[in-house]
């Protein structure tokens, strides 16, 4: 018997040593851990349970038959996270370069079809260089079941995907399919085809980064949710996201403690719009000021910034929030922004967050470059969005809610539980000079006349009564009290029932 748990004790050994010591060295010479070491710090401390270890490729061809190292390239299990259960699957560099094989493959569709079945969020962690080259169409198939179990659990669970290498080829697809991917910067790059295949088709001289670093996912693809500096700091980021998530679509929002009191006024809040109405402010002062202990997870930050999306909470409970930003193109909505909080409200609504939207935009972004790129499309896609989710939908409008993007951003006519306005908000169809230049054209060149009917227009339509008037604002709330009555609203729609009509899926635009 003892030799037989020393043999065991010797192979998980062998196991434990992926690529050999070489290579973990060259790993971290890189700045970066290695697998099993990102699984240490993610999950709750001795709580990981491994599967699959002794898996090895069943490969013959290019000498592969004498390669063969125990878990072929990728550490996989489950484990928890502040006592939350999270299957994990982490690439490992050291062995191939973390390539997928049909083995290797075989264990992540293990715990992808674990964590689908017992309804449990899946996070990978990537570093890895795509196909096993050597194995050809057996490595394609294993990455295309992997992508169909990405689909068959989108919206079920939350998945999401951490980039810390190299993520090239076949790697890509699966994160895309994932709720969301964090990069780590200047160590992990992710791109469908690397600079030297872009250099023979396209004659462009580009580096990993500059193809598909963090700087360029972060800021100008979207593809990455966000970046962090190293692997320790994702990881720890990566720990206070799933704190966020419910486990499943069927499972409630984590409740957590919370030492803030709702009923607190904030009176800074009264004086946070400035008194003209051209000039900006900081959106995320007022989100700080709702959420629990000001404690914001802000998703793509760097992207779109005239939209803020992220989580918070509000008496323990897990919000979406999305805000327009003044500070960033005043709060405009283009397909940027539209796109960002679209996707936002959808994963809020697979997977009951509630959604609070503070709303101060002043329309769509007009001109050329935007209907060129399809402004009509991507803003439908926020409206879409909005009007087909389910969940409590509480809205605050602070300032400007003009035009069409009124509508779009949590309107009562979206089936907008709770509307509220403080009693800065201007809702009307345009801005009040650009109103009175069309529907007074004939006095456009009389400054005074024009300056006079701006006025009328100004005084008419530029609050919040008007709107008040029709019962599209239910309230018109003192901005101290913002947080107390968002929190109010979001426990009276605790047990909101509304179901659509049923339908295979819809048809968004996309
Ligand atoms: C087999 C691989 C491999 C691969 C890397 N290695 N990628 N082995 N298949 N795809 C091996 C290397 O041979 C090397 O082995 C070790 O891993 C480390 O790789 P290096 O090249 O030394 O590391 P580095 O310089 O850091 O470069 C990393 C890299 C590069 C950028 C990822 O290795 C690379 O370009 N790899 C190939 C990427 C690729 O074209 N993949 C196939 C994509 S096609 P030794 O023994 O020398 O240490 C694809 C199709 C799927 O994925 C499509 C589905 C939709």
């Amino acid at each position: 018997m003892r030799d037989m748990l020393s043999e065991l004790e010797a192979r998980r050994e062998k196991a434990r040593e992926g690529g050999g010591t070489k290579r973990i060295e060259a790993q971290h010479a890189k700045g970066k851990l290695t697998a099993r070491e990102r699984l240490t710090v993610f999950l709750d401390e001795g709580s990981f349970e491994e599967f699959d270890m002794f898996v090895q490729h069943r490969a013959t061809d290019f000498g592969m038959d004498q390669q063969h190292y125990p878990g072929d390239g990728v550490v996989t299990g489950w484990g928890t996270v502040n006592g939350r259960t999270v299957f994990v699957f982490a690439k490992d560099f050291t062995v191939l370069g973390g390539s997928l094989s049909e083995a290797h493959a075989e264990k992540v569709q293990k715990v992808q079809d674990l964590a689908l079945r017992n309804r449990a969020p899946i996070i990978g962690f990537y570093d890895a260089g795509g196909a096993r080259i050597q194995e050809g169409v057996a490595a394609l198939g294993g990455y295309a079941e992997i992508f169909q179990r990405n689909v068959l659990a989108s919206g079920v669970i939350p998945q999401i995907s951490v980039i810390m290498g190299p993520c090239a080829g076949g790697d890509v697809y699966s994160p895309a399919m994932t709720d969301f991917i964090f990069m780590v910067r200047d160590t992990s790059y992710m791109f469908v085809t690397g600079p030297d295949v872009v250099k023979t088709v396209t004659n462009e001289t580009v580096t990993a980064e500059e193809l598909g670093g963090a700087s360029i996912h972060t800021v100008k693809s979207s593809i990455a949710d966000g970046a962090y500096d190293n692997d320790v700091d994702a990881l720890l980021q990566m720990r206070r996201l799933i704190d966020f998530l419910p486990a499943s679509n069927t499972s409630p929002v984590p409740e957590l403690d919370y030492s803030q009191s709702v009923t607190a006024e904030d009176v800074s809040l009264d004086t946070l719009i400035p008194d003209n109405a051209n000039k900006p402010y900081d959106i995320k002062e007022l989100i700080r000021k709702t959420v629990d202990e000001g404690d914001f997870f802000e998703i793509q930050a760097a992207f779109a910034g005239n939209i803020v999306t992220g989580f918070g909470r509000i008496e323990g409970r897990t919000v979406g929030i999305v805000a327009n930003q003044p500070m960033v193109l005043a709060g405009v909505l283009d397909s940027d922004a539209s796109r960002k909080a679209a996707r936002f409200v959808r994963f809020c609504d697979c997977f009951s967050i509630p959604v609070v939207t503070f709303v101060d935009v002043p329309g769509f972004l007009p001109g050329t470059a935007q209907e060129y790129g399809g402004l009509i499309k991507h803003g439908a896609k926020l409206l879409f969005a909005y009007a087909e989710a389910t969940v409590p939908k509480v809205t605050v409008i602070t300032r400007k809610a003009f035009g069409g993007a009124y509508d779009v951003m949590a309107s009562k006519h979206l089936r907008g539980d709770i509307n509220y306005a403080w009693p800065t908000a201007q809702i009307a169809v345009m801005g009040a000079k650009g109103a009175s230049e069309i529907i007074h054209r004939k006095d456009a060149k009389d400054p005074e006349k024009l300056a006079a009917h701006t006025k009328a227009y100004e005084e008419r339509f530029l609050s919040p009564f008007v709107a008040a008037e029709r019962g599209y604002v239910d309230e018109v709330i003192m901005p101290h009290s913002t947080r107390r009555r968002v929190s109010r609203a979001l426990a009276m729609l605790r047990n909101k029932d509304l179901e659509n009509p049923w339908k295979k899926h819809d048809n968004i635009p996309l």
